[in-house]
């Protein structure tokens, strides 16, 4: 199997907890929380470890929070590759109002990084990817660290001979796709996202498929997927686009179901599968992370089972 590396700088330690109502002003006394690791690439290597695979999960970690967070995926059995982040690993607590169902997010902002953190972070990425294996960027970016560090990223880590595979929104979604840098080989992203990209919505699974590959004709990417929620998700090349439709299943939470598609798609690769089934493989794999509650993320027998329930649709 290919080498996969996953990459995570600004993670976080999530707290998630209940209360009978989320009220202003007054104590509120939550049940006892618990703990789960959380950043997109984490995610991302939590899934592949799901799914029976195994990749190195390189972290930017700091302080108490960095040391418990590391205990934690450790205990989930993923190979760590630890980056001294430049302050204290920020956490992240949700809680949820069970009286009215909604869930509150309150996401703390990390440790600020100086250029200097950034130049040498970047230097552990590029020395830590394998000439033939592949690396994940996704998740969001810690604050001081500019959009630019993703298409820096993909030059490096192509050179070194790595296949890049990037899960990412906001400016550095927008600054890939103005396509003046470096392009990742594989660029994957959701359907706001792409609506955001495209300044309108799109509408229908033909085109998604369309924008996917003018997207690919101007050098965005070389080969670029969109998700399409419950319709399932497009992948386009310059000469062909593959679909697969989601199962139908019942959703119980989304959270974490984009980062569990990059990673059965990633795998999928790893394991020598050709575009089309790979896939088909992180649909179903997504569809078993939408009916898995709250930070869970997909379990291999329901990944397993869906994978031929998810049919190829035409584009
Ligand atoms: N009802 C559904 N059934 C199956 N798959 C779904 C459903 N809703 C969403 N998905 C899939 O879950 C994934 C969510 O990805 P994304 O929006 O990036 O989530 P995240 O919040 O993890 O970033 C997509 O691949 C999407 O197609
Ligand atoms: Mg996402």
């Amino acid at each position: 199997m290919r080498d996969i590396l996953t990459v995570t700088l600004n993670p976080a330690l999530d707290f998630a907890t209940h209360v009978d109502s989320v009220l202003p002003n007054v104590k509120l006394r939550c049940a006892a929380p618990r703990t789960d690791p959380g950043g997109g690439g984490i995610n991302v290597s939590r899934a592949i470890a799901l799914l029976g695979g195994s990749s190195r999960c390189l972290v930017a970690l700091g302080g108490r929070n960095g040391e418990t967070l590391a205990d934690l995926l450790r205990a989930a059995g993923i190979d760590l590759i630890i980056h001294k982040a430049p302050g204290e690993t920020r956490s992240s607590l949700s809680v949820r109002d069970e009286n009215r169902g909604d869930q509150y997010r309150f996401m703390l902002p990390g440790p600020p990084w100086s250029p200097l953190d950034v130049i040498e972070a970047e230097r552990t990425i590029v020395d830590s990817a394998q000439a033939g294996g592949l690396s994940v960027v996704s998740g969001t970016l810690p604050p001081g660290v500019l959009p630019d560090i993703v298409p820096d990223l993909c030059g490096k880590l192509r050179a070194r001979g790595s296949e890049v595979v990037v899960d990412t929104s906001g400016p550095a979604l927008h600054l890939l796709a103005r396509a003046k840098g470096p392009a990742p080989d594989i660029l994957r992203m959701n359907q706001e996202e792409a609506d955001d990209l495209a300044r309108r919505k799109l509408h229908d699974i033909r085109d998604s498929a369309d924008f996917a590959q003018e997207l690919v004709r101007r050098g965005v990417a070389g080969k670029v997927i969109v998700a399409r929620g419950p319709e399932g998700s497009v992948l386009a090349t310059a000469t062909d686009r593959f679909h697969y439709r989601a199962a139908d299943v019942p959703v119980r939470s989304k959270v974490g179901a984009g980062d569990t598609f990059v990673g059965a798609f990633t795998l999928s690769l790893a394991q020598g599968n050709d575009l089309p089934r790979a896939l088909r493989r992180a649909v179903a794999a997504a569809s078993a992370a939408v009916m898995t509650e709250g930070t869970a993320l997909c379990r291999r027998e329901d990944a397993e089972r869906l994978t031929e329930l998810c049919e190829a649709g035409e584009v």
